[in-house]
């Protein structure tokens, strides 16, 4: 018998405080994460989720780790990191965080409020620096504009396997949508393109595709 393969998955929004109520996100649902942990585990695979906080419930047969910051995430997908056979990042991992937490609810005052952002780790750029023999990574890239050439930039710059390429500039797809059309593009330049279809649908297809025998 073949040896059980393990899929590390991320999914879902992060969540950066401003204050003791107030946070910075985006508008990832986790969607299209939870439908590939399930498609994994359907496949057969040991599949650990880390998740920032959405609303879906937890998928059955996965590790599942809850985090809610890039910083939390950071922390977890690098203690299992190791272990994984495949990682596929599919979270909306923020890019930047409040220079300053406040302990407390911030008050208002009658003039403007400006925030200092500065940036998170790039998970994803350590993996790719950090990849073990025999790994793969493979990354997503939303975008609105340019959607491959930007996808491709990401594959060479973070030593991906594979980036699967999602317009998010269309409300039929993406984002909070239950469907999506993807591009997969490879590290040896190859693309396939995969047209609209429910994020369970394409879930499946992308683990038998990528991770598949
Ligand atoms: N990612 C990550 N760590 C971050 C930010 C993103 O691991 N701090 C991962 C995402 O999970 C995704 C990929 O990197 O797989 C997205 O690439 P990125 O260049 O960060 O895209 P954007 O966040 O959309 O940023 P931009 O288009 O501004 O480069």
């Amino acid at each position: 018998m073949e040896t059980q393969k393990t899929i590390l998955i991320t999914a879902g929004p992060t969540r950066e405080k401003i204050d003791a109520v107030r946070f910075i996100t985006n508008r990832s649902t986790g969607k299209m994460g939870y439908a590939l942990a399930k498609a994994a585990v359907n496949q057969n695979f040991r599949v650990i989720l880390i998740s920032g906080v959405t609303n879906l419930p937890k998928v059955d047969g996965t590790e599942f780790i809850q985090i809610e910051s890039a910083a939390e995430m950071a922390e977890v997908v690098k203690k299992y990191a190791d272990s994984a056979d495949f990682i596929i990042m599919s979270a909306a991992v923020a890019d930047y965080r409040p220079k300053f937490v406040h302990a407390n609810k911030m008050k208002k005052t009658d003039g403007d409020l400006t925030l200092i952002l500065e940036r998170t780790e790039d998970i994803l750029k350590y993996l790719g620096e950090n990849k073990k023999p025999n790994q793969l990574l493979i990354g997503f890239a939303a975008e609105t504009d340019d959607l491959i050439a930007n996808a491709k930039g990401k594959l060479e710059r973070k030593n991906l396997d594979y980036i699967i390429a999602n317009d998010v500039s269309k409300s039929d797809r993406g984002f909070g949508s239950d469907n999506n059309a993807v591009t997969i593009l490879k590290r040896d330049g190859s693309r396939e393109d995969i047209n609209l279809l429910d994020k369970s649908a394409l879930a499946e297809i992308l683990i038998t595709k990528i991770c598949g025998n």
